[in-house]
């Protein structure tokens, strides 16, 4: 097989100082791609700013052969958002490739959150991805040409203890891609999900040593990479990678029950047919919220 590469193309990953992040610059900086490493540098909830990681994955990019620039904005802004994308443009005349994957924790069980760790939480990964994905996105239709990669979270898509903000804004980051996605689809622009796993410092407080060392972030990268590439058609997509790991995850819905809607609808008629409301045999995807709607109008017709 050809080796992907990504000649020609400039590509933007936000938080990219250390961690995932600074894995997909490096693969993709290695592979040809001018990258802008974007790292504010604060403390992994939120606090603190310091331009050294940004800086020193662009020094090892660089020493490696490799075309980077820094910069050190806060994704969390509209104003400095919208400057790292002017960043890429300003240094290298476009942007192909953006990957939202800049982040935080402020993990708490929900009657001990406070408002602040919410709304730092959204603020950073729900409107930072926005923020970064508006600002890239007008460029990209100009071109004709993106790849949006953004962040998910199993938590989001699964729930987990403690991460109430968490999950919500990364949940929100998927239906945002599926929405960029149909944008995006007249001008070759693919806006994909991942779901990633891998030894952070977001995560070494959560996993023994051992598996850390077994999930590195250098195994999302490939994927990553992927979504980014020419070669990748996938868009609305969600994809976990973790230890070699890859799989794609979607959201479904079952064949469900539909009563007659011209006579009165109980909440015991529910609960006698709760069953067949839950039953997931035969669940299908859809491609928009127009094709789930269209569906369901065609099931009350025939009925
Ligand atoms: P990390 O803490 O190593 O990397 C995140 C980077 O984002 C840091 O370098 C940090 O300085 C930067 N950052 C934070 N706030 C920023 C802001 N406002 N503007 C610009 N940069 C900022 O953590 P990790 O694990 O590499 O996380 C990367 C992404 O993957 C995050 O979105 C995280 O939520 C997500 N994720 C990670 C998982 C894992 O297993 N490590 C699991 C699921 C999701």
């Amino acid at each position: 097989m050809e080796e992907i590469r990504f000649k020609n193309k400039v590509a933007v990953v936000t938080g990219a100082g250390g961690g995932l992040g600074k894995a997909y610059a490096l693969l993709l900086a290695a592979r040809g791609a001018r990258v802008v490493v974007n790292d504010l540098g604060g403390t992994f909830d939120g606090s603190g700013a310091d331009a050294t990681p940004a800086q020193q994955v662009v020094d090892e990019i660089k020493a490696a052969g490799g075309e980077a620039v820094p910069n050190y904005d806060s994704v969390a802004d509209w104003d400095s958002a919208q400057n790292i994308i002017k960043t890429a443009i300003e240094s290298y005349g476009q942007i192909d490739i953006l990957i939202n994957n800049a982040g935080i924790l402020r993990d708490k069980s929900l009657l001990k959150m406070e408002l602040e760790d919410y709304r730092k939480i959204m603020s950073v990964h729900l409107d930072g991805t926005f923020y970064c994905t508006k600002a890239a996105f007008a460029p990209m239709k100009e071109q004709a040409y993106g790849r949006i990669v953004s962040t998910a979270s199993a938590a989001g898509l699964y729930g987990n203890f403690g991460q109430a903000n968490y999950g919500a804004a990364k949940m929100g980051i998927a239906g945002m891609m599926n929405c960029v996605a149909q944008e995006g689809a007249r001008y070759n622009i693919k806006a994909n999900t991942i779901v990633p796993t891998a030894g952070t410092r977001l995560t070494f407080t959560v996993m023994p040593e051992d598996v850390i060392g077994k999930i590195k972030p250098e195994f999302v990268a490939p994927i990553v990479a992927w979504l980014c590439s020419e070669q990748c058609q996938e868009t609305a997509k969600m994809f976990s990678a973790g230890g070699g790991y890859f799989s794609r995850a979607a959201v479904v819905e079952g064949e469900g029950y539909i009563f007659d809607s011209d006579k009165e609808i109980t909440i015991e008629m529910i609960s006698e047919k709760i069953e067949q409301i839950m039953d997931l045999k035969g669940a299908r995807e859809f491609a928009s919220a127009m094709e789930q709607a269209g569906t369901v109008m065609s099931k009350m017709i025939a009925q």
